[in-house]
């Protein structure tokens, strides 16, 4: 698909479709509205009498216009009031007209821009908005595919915003596409994403964006010491890997590594202490965090700033197999500390441990970890906010307006002390379960033992990771949580912000 701006009128631009917002608080005084009346026979006023059209968010309105304007018909939709449009309007908008339209088989579409807001962050946000309400999950179908594509689409600005919309259309390619691909790799089957198609996907991401790309197999993990990861591994009767990329800026304005550590179990049985079925299957999409990992260094590679960011993905099944680790082992982590395994269904902090070590030892001097790590954080928060917890307020308030500016959802959890005693071990040093209260909690502080001293967040984003409802940008099944995030923190640390 290619987007492009045009500077010129709005209604002399040929399309198919027109795409004009439409405030609650418009008024016929407004220039773009009494001209449109003017060249439509009173459309507006009429649709407003009628009651059909009234600017409430996400409305509708679908019409042929008669009357003198290059285009043949025109989507007017809701943006609520002026008052409160803000960049997740423009992207609600943006993925609710993308869609109306291709189901209505259009092909070339146009969109106006009416709103104040600063004309490269909304832009971008429109542009995110259409590519990832677009994306659609049914890869494997045969029959009642998604057979109708937009191919063009233009947006009309005045002549001194649009280098300012070029920059934000690029921007938000660039963050749409690292979302999807995550979002594909989400959708993959564990049969056909092993730990090896993982780390083949990723090698294929850093040829094409310029990263350096590492693929551990099972003896170097082994001679780095990583019991923790290789416990987890044992049940599997695919090899694990650890993936590792780099990227690495042509100039550095701070001298700082960002590790990005993302859970990868490519699917979840739970292993020994295996998941009833029902629902089971949603487990492959356990490997979201590394997903979004892989994502994150794929759109940072294309924005290029100036710092340094490591990946580190652990990727195995977590399965049940006659050598699986059982209830009652211990392992012994890279860090040196020995876990007793109460549950094997605890497994992502357990390969994360070893992730977020291994991500030290490379001179990582902030982390972030991604995992869909707990059924407690979707009882908890449900598919709308995801869990964020740390050990630096500083670093977890960065994050907070890292993911506000992208628009995704985080909300922290507390980490006081007093529930680290729900993960003492009498046999080992700590253990990997924490008991049914406040599991969400109990598991970053697992994660905590391994990353201290240095700066870390947390991200459970088990419940955000995939939704079984359609959002106006978002369609059923994966979404790619964290993905925007992570690549915007990286932005952020090169000085860029953007208004929200
Ligand atoms: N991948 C799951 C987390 C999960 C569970 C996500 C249900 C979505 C729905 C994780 O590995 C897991 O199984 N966690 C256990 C931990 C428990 C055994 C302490 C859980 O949350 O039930
Ligand atoms: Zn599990
Ligand atoms: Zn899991």
């Amino acid at each position: 698909m290619k987007i492009t701006t045009h500077s010129g009128a709005y209604h002399e631009r040929r399309t198919e479709a027109l795409v004009v917002p439409i405030f609650e608080d418009d008024g016929l005084e407004d220039v773009l509205i009494s001209d449109l009346e003017r060249r439509t026979h009173q459309l507006v006023s009429n649709l407003k009498k009628s009651g059909e059209l009234t600017g409430k968010e996400l409305e509708t309105v679908y019409a042929y216009v008669p009357g003198d304007l290059g285009a043949r018909r025109i989507l007017f939709i809701g943006a609520g009031k002026r008052q409160e449009y803000d960049l997740n309007t423009v992207r609600r908008i943006g993925g609710t007209a993308a869609r109306l339209l291709r189901s209505r088989n259009a092909h070339e579409v146009a969109f106006v821009r009416r709103s104040t807001l600063e004309v490269e962050s909304a832009t971008q946000s429109l542009v995110e908005g259409i590519l990832l309400g677009l994306f659609e999950i049914g890869t494997y179908r045969t029959e009642e595919k998604e057979d109708r594509f937009i191919e063009q689409i233009t947006l009309i600005v005045k002549p001194d915003e649009a280098p300012g919309a070029e920059r934000g259309i690029e921007r938000g390619q660039i963050m749409a596409k690292a979302t999807n691909y995550v979002r594909n790799l989400v959708n993959e089957p564990s049969s056909v994403l092993t730990p090896t198609e993982f780390s083949l996907r990723a090698t294929e991401l850093a040829q094409r964006f310029g990263l350096d790309v590492d693929v551990l197999d099972e003896q170097r993990i082994k001679e780095l010491g990583m019991g923790s990861f290789l416990g987890v591994a044992r049940g599997s009767d695919e090899p694990a890997k650890m993936i590792v990329l780099t990227y690495t800026p042509e100039r550095l304005s701070r001298d700082e590594t960002f590790g990005f550590v993302g859970k990868g179990i490519t699917f979840d049985s739970g292993g020994i202490s295996i998941k009833p079925h029902e629902g089971m299957e949603r487990m492959k999409y356990d490997m979201a965090g590394g997903a979004a990992v892989l994502g994150a260094l794929r759109g940072i590679a294309q924005i290029r700033p100036p710092v340094r960011v490591i990946g580190r993905v652990p990727a195995t099944g977590n399965m049940p197999g006659g050598r699986a680790q059982k209830p009652g082992d211990i392992v012994r982590a890279m860090s040196g500390k020995t876990i007793e395994v109460i549950n094997t269904d605890a497994e992502g902090r357990l390969i994360l441990a070893d992730g977020i070590s291994y991500a030290r030892r490379l001179g990582a001097n902030k982390i972030i970890d991604l995992a869909t790590l707990t059924g407690s954080c979707v009882v908890a928060l449900g598919t709308v906010y995801a869990a964020i917890m740390g050990n630096n307020q500083d670093l977890i308030d960065e994050v907070i307006a890292s993911a506000r500016e992208s628009g995704e959802k985080l909300w922290q959890l507390p980490l006081d002390q007093e529930y680290r005693e729900q993960i003492k071990s009498e046999i080992a040093d700590i253990k990997n379960v924490g008991g049914r209260k406040a599991g969400t909690i109990t598991a970053a502080h697992f994660l905590r033992e391994f990353a201290d001293p240095t700066p870390w967040v947390h991200l459970d984003i088990a419940g955000t990771a995939w939704v079984e409802e359609k959002r106006p940008y978002l369609s059923v099944g994966p979404t790619g949580m964290g993905t925007r995030t992570l690549i915007q923190f990286a932005c952020r640390a090169a000085g860029e912000h953007l208004p929200h």
